[in-house]
């Protein structure tokens, strides 16, 4: 619905974001910020910031202004946010402007058709016209009672039957057009459906949207579904998105199966929060729907080269949307089965057996990039590595993209490199023959050539100039960025950096320039960008332009190979260990310990993995 623009300014101003977030977030002042604990990922020390205008949470990578706040936290759409924030500011939304109101109302015209022509379907199955449909659908296991509660039908012969059904209800053939029941044939309007079972598609609150016809017996196509309308993208709907959302709110499970007779069967099987996509692949906006519902739902595919195709497809969405609330689990059918055929050959138990074996992506990931094959050659094990490096990347929050990667990471080594992990055996020295080699747990770095020097200043431009053009993520890589060791200018630029960080209100590049300028560093800051303008002759290039999701991984990339970090990260290390053992319950000691222990890591599989990418 069209909303004047200046109704959403004002909206925004009488609702300061602080005031709403703080209804339901503890909230204390931080500099010119507010902070506290994310309400969207489960965390103990606070890392997400309220600003003027915005949140953002540097923990998850959550962020918005406050209409997506509301939205976010209690899984209202749009206008129903803007509702809520109008009648708590003591505002009125306004009515929608004339163009609007015509698009709505051509929609309502539309949903009444649709429900119409769903009562005139259903009606016609329980005549003797639909038998032969009713007796199929009985056949394959069907009450009637779960006939009727997803309101199954039967279309009729098609040659305008349906159009003369609803012609007493005034509706006409052009809007059956519209809604999709009808299409323009070579001579006139024809029928969509017709010699089908019909199963309604609804939306998430229970209005029907378009219709899936099923063929019985065999024949092609086996299904037709509606087109797309003014009410129905295929992209964004779910089959039985509605009874699903309110099975969930009593904490049924999600899972997301293939097709329609999947959903319900599982649904009369006592599966209630079954759901599952058009005939198309699952998309963003799909998985965006299924993550309101729930934080972890079950993906359910089909044991088959084709299933295994579509799981792939389905993570590699999944992890680019990966957040500590946001993520899956996978379950892979076995025998050929789908939850339709398991259940009717094993009965609910057959179903709950295999519910069980539903792993979480964290650990489904790696047998689903390192298949079932042993690889041999090194090209094939490096490419393996890479293709791991490759898919933990796609996590857009580093943390739990450090986390996927130590997963992936650990059992890549058990796989292809058992002796890296283990420690060194204590070999009681042999006096005899004096002190051989000791086995050491770690190579030494080697020690720094010049050209070494070179390649770390390189580096350090880099990631300052990052900074420059993403200073949003200084406060996240600040801490790690702080171990290097700069010469005097870059050094200097690096405290103005954190300074900045610490005390500006927003953080873009302006007024970062703004900021460096007034410290008299502006010079120095064209200097380093103009220098990094063309390749620094080891292919390292800086883009600007470049996602801040990129940004940062080639920050990390960037940091990770600095010929020292290791050392420096392991003495950190040490002392994060010494202090957290000093005081156990302490927490913030305890999340030290743990950066550094992910910090390491990440640098030792950087320097297993060679050069910069
Ligand atoms: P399946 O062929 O796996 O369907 O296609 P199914 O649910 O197991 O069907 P039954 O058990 O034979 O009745 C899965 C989904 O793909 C879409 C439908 O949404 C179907 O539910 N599909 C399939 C089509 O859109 N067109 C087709 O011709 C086939
Ligand atoms: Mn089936």
């Amino acid at each position: 619905m069209a909303l004047p623009a200046n109704f959403l300014d004002e909206l925004r101003v009488r609702s300061p974001i602080a005031t709403v977030i703080g209804r339901t977030v503890k909230l204390a002042r931080s500099g010119r910020e507010r902070k506290g604990c994310c309400p969207f990922h489960g965390e103990k020390t606070p890392s997400f910031y309220v600003y003027d205008d915005h949140f953002h949470c540097f923990g998850c990578g959550e962020h918005g202004d406050v209409i997506s706040f509301v939205m976010k936290s209690t899984g209202a759409s749009f206008m129903e946010a803007v509702e809520d924030l109008a009648t708590q500011a003591g505002i009125e939304v306004p009515k929608p402007t004339p163009q609007a109101a015509e698009a709505a109302a051509r929609q309502a015209g539309i949903a009444e058709v649709l429900e119409a022509a769903a009562a005139v379907y259903a009606k016609w199955l329980f005549e003797p016209q639909g038998k032969p449909a009713l007796e199929y659908l009985r056949g394959r296991g069907l009450t009637d009672e779960t006939i009727r509660r997803f309101g199954l039908g039967w279309s009729g012969e098609g040659r305008g039957q349906l159009a003369g059904a609803l012609r007493s209800k005034d509706i006409k053939p052009e809007q059956l057009l519209e809604a999709g029941l009808m299409k323009q044939g070579d001579h006139g309007v024809v029928d969509m459906f017709f010699s089908r079972v019909m199963f309604p598609i609804r939306d998430r609150r229970g209005a029907a949207i378009s219709f899936g016809g099923r063929i019985m017996g065999d024949g092609q196509p086996k299904y037709v579904n509606g087109p797309e309308t003014a009410v129905f993208s295929k992209r964004r709907s779910l089959y039985n998105l509605d009874q699903a959302r309110n099975a969930a709110r009593k904490a049924a499970k999600i899972i997301v199966v293939e097709g329609y007779m999947d959903v319900i069967a599982l649904s009369q099987a006592g599966f209630a929060g079954a759901v599952a996509p058009l005939g198309t692949a699952l998309t963003e906006e799909h998985l965006e729907e299924i993550w309101r519902l729930t934080p972890e739902p079950v993906i359910c595919f089909d044991g088959d080269a084709a299933g295994q195709r579509a799981a792939l497809k389905t993570t590699e969405l999944a992890l680019s949307q990966l957040a500590a609330d946001k993520t899956l689990k996978i379950l892979t059918l076995t025998g050929g089965d789908d939850p339709d055929s398991l259940i009717r050959k094993g009965g609910i138990k057959a179903f709950e057996t295999a519910l069980k074996r539903a792993e979480p992506l964290s650990g489904a990931l790696y047998p689903m990039l390192a298949g079932t094959r042993r690889f041999t050659t090194p090209e094939e094990i490096e490419a393996l590595r890479l293709r791991l490096r490759e898919f933990a990347d796609k996590i857009p929050s580093k943390g739990l993209a450090t986390e996927y990667w130590t997963a992936l990471w650990d059992r890549f080594k058990a796989d292809y490199h058992p002796s890296w992990g283990k420690k060194p055996e204590f070999k009681r020295p042999d006096f005899k023959k004096g002190f051989g080699p000791q086995p050491r747990q770690w190579p030494i770095p080697p020690r720094m050539a010049p050209d070494a020097a070179k390649a770390d200043l390189s580096r350090a431009r880099h990631m300052l100039a990052t900074f420059f053009w993403h200073p949003q993520l200084i406060h996240d890589l600040d801490e790690a960025f702080s171990h290097i060791s700069l010469p005097e200018q870059e050094s200097r630029l690096r405290e103005a950096l954190h300074d900045f960080a610490s005390g500006a209100k927003i953080l873009d590049r302006e007024n970062l320039l703004a900021h460096l300028q007034a410290l008299g560093l502006g010079g120095e800051v064209q200097a380093l960008e103009a220098a990094l303008t063309s390749s620094d002759g080891e292919g390292r290039i800086f883009d600007p332009l470049e996602s801040p999701v990129d940004a940062i991984r080639n920050w990390w990339n960037w940091y990770n190979h600095m010929s020292d970090i290791i050392r420096i990260l392991r003495a950190q290390h040490d002392e994060a260990l010494r202090d957290y053992a000093a005081r156990m319950d302490d927490e913030e000691a305890q999340e030290r310990l743990k950066r550094y222990t992910n910090l390491l890591r990440e640098a030792e599989a950087g320097e297993a993995g060679g050069a910069d990418a």
